[in-house]
């Protein structure tokens, strides 16, 4: 089982960036720790991230026949982004949208997603553990899915 980690925009920036609201962890630490936890899940992992909705894009693209399920926090993109929507859809494998923040909490205009309604779920507002959970159930879709 492959699982595809997707950071978008500003999030190479973790650890610096806003760290009251996104936490002091770094997008390195964050992929160490995801790691691990594929490897006790028996799955593997592969995280990218970029600045670019093109390049995201070409990843979600290129993601066909070499994952089986894609964890994405788009960042702003989540918010602006229907050519993220429609990679993900043609693609057309399952994923799970989440966020660090609680983007309910925050500025209206972050309350619209253009991925939630065709996720298999949505996970935010627990920091790094929004990660882990987004991880756990994918990987727990999948693995009910193959059964
Ligand atoms: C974010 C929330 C987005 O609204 C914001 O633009 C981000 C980070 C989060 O993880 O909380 O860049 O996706």
């Amino acid at each position: 089982m492959r699982i595809l980690v997707l950071h978008g925009p500003n999030l190479n920036l973790l650890g610096s960036r806003e760290p009251g609201l996104y936490g002091s962890h770094s997008l390195a630490e964050i992929n160490a720790e995801l790691s691990q936890r594929a490897l006790l899940l028996g799955v593997e992992l592969t995280c990218y991230q970029s600045n670019h909705e093109g390049a995201l894009v070409d990843r979600i693209q290129q993601a066909s026949g070499e994952a089986d399920g894609i964890l994405i926090n788009a960042g702003a993109y989540t918010h602006t982004s229907i050519a993220l929507r429609d990679a993900l859809l043609a693609v057309a494998l399952p994923y799970v949208e989440l966020h660090l923040s609680n983007v309910h909490a925050r500025e209206e205009f972050r309350q619209t997603s253009y991925l939630a309604d065709r996720a298999l779920g949505v996970i935010c507002g627990f920091g790094v553990a929004s990660y882990y959970l987004a991880l756990e159930a994918v990987v727990g879709h999948l693995k009910a899915k193959n059964q």
